[in-house]
């Protein structure tokens, strides 16, 4: 069921001395994450949309590791405004940051919009975390040491297709369709970053992974919103029947942040049966994840909508 590598958050080297900022750490894979990051003795900043449930998320981890350096900071994707609050705070607070987990998600909600009017998929999966990325560059770049930035991806990428005419699925929205290009952005997002980081010959590594399929809360949201008990009821059967933990579930994000065969570009996920589940391996992903016109293209609709520029200039121009 599992493939060889056998790595588990078990083998996390060291992280004491390191910062890290893990979005969406208060559930799911982003609290296992941060959990084993702490549990090494890394700084974690749980970068949450609700205090009050990081904080509850940060005494859970502290029960388990009462020497746990843990910070909780109010970070909402789904509002640039609040975006750029954490960054500027993180950067007067710290002056160094190892690893920025790009992890927090929704999935296959009802369409809504964010703050700034962005369809809330590609808002808060994408645009939000390109936007926090560009805005904590600085600090990254500043950083002595191994630094990376990993984003979470998911197998849905395969299926999705980024609708350049009607990026905010203004039309037809389709729940999955929306959430397919989401997390095909975060892709593309991935690789263009490492191709700019390498063309700037800047020492920070960007990497993606997936998690394979992880009994969390990201199941729930959708059916709760929609407020079909059916679905519900579906998930939590499916979680419980077919998924992995969440804590096996972080592995990948783990390894992308750590491992020491990491150099940029790579994907990371689960090397189980389907991908689904098991120990973490590079990976590779779907030909469209690859296309770098269309990575180019979407950077710069990326900075337009964020008006977050990069100061890293696309590989080839002057
Ligand atoms: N679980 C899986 O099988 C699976 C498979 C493929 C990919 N993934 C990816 O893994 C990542 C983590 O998901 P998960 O499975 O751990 O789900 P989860 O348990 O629902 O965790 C998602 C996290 O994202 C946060 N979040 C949602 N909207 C946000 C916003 N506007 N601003 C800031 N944070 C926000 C949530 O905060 P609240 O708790 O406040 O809602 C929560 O902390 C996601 O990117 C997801 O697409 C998961």
């Amino acid at each position: 069921m599992f493939n060889d590598s056998g790595w588990t958050a078990d083998d996390l080297p060291p992280q004491a001395g390191r910062n890290v900022v893990v979005t969406g750490a208060n559930s799911g894979i982003g609290f296992e994450a941060a959990k084993a990051f702490a549990a090494e003795g890394a700084h974690v900043v749980m970068a949450c949309r609700s205090v009050e449930r990081g904080e509850d998320a940060k005494a859970e981890i502290e029960a388990d590791y009462p020497g746990a350096s843990l910070t909780v900071r109010e970070l909402d994707l789904a509002d640039l405004d609040s975006v750029a609050a954490f960054a500027d705070r993180y950067a007067t607070e710290y002056d160094a940051l190892h690893v920025l987990c790009n992890n927090a998600g929704v999935m296959a909600v009802p369409r809504s919009e964010t703050a700034d009017g962005f369809e809330t998929q590609f808002g808060v999966n994408h645009l939000g975390h390109f936007a926090l990325t560009g805005r904590l560059l600085d600090v990254l770049r500043r950083t002595s040491g191994e630094t990376r930035v990993v984003t979470q991806s998911s197998m849905a990428h395969e299926s999705g297709e980024i609708d350049f005419d009607d990026l905010q699925h203004e039309d037809d929205y389709d729940k999955w369709a929306a959430y397919g290009q989401s997390k095909l952005a975060n892709l593309l997002f991935a690789y263009e970053l490492d191709r700019r980081l390498r063309a700037a010959n800047a020492a920070v590594a960007s990497v993606a992974c997936h998690p394979g399929f992880a009994a969390t809360n990201l199941q729930y949201r959708g059916p709760e919103a929609e407020g079909s008990r059916l679905r519900l009821l579906a998930m939590k059967a499916a979680n419980a029947a077919v998924a992995q933990s969440a804590r096996a579930g972080a592995w990948p994000l783990l390894y992308a942040a750590t491992h020491p065969s990491i150099d940029g570009g790579e994907y990371v996920g689960p090397g189980g049966l389907l991908n689904a589940r098991g120990h973490p391996e590079e990976q590779s992903s779907s030909e469209r994840s690859r296309d770098e016109a269309t990575a180019r293209r979407l950077w710069s609709v990326s900075e337009d909508l964020t008006g977050v520029a990069f100061d890293l200039p696309a590989p080839g121009d002057d």
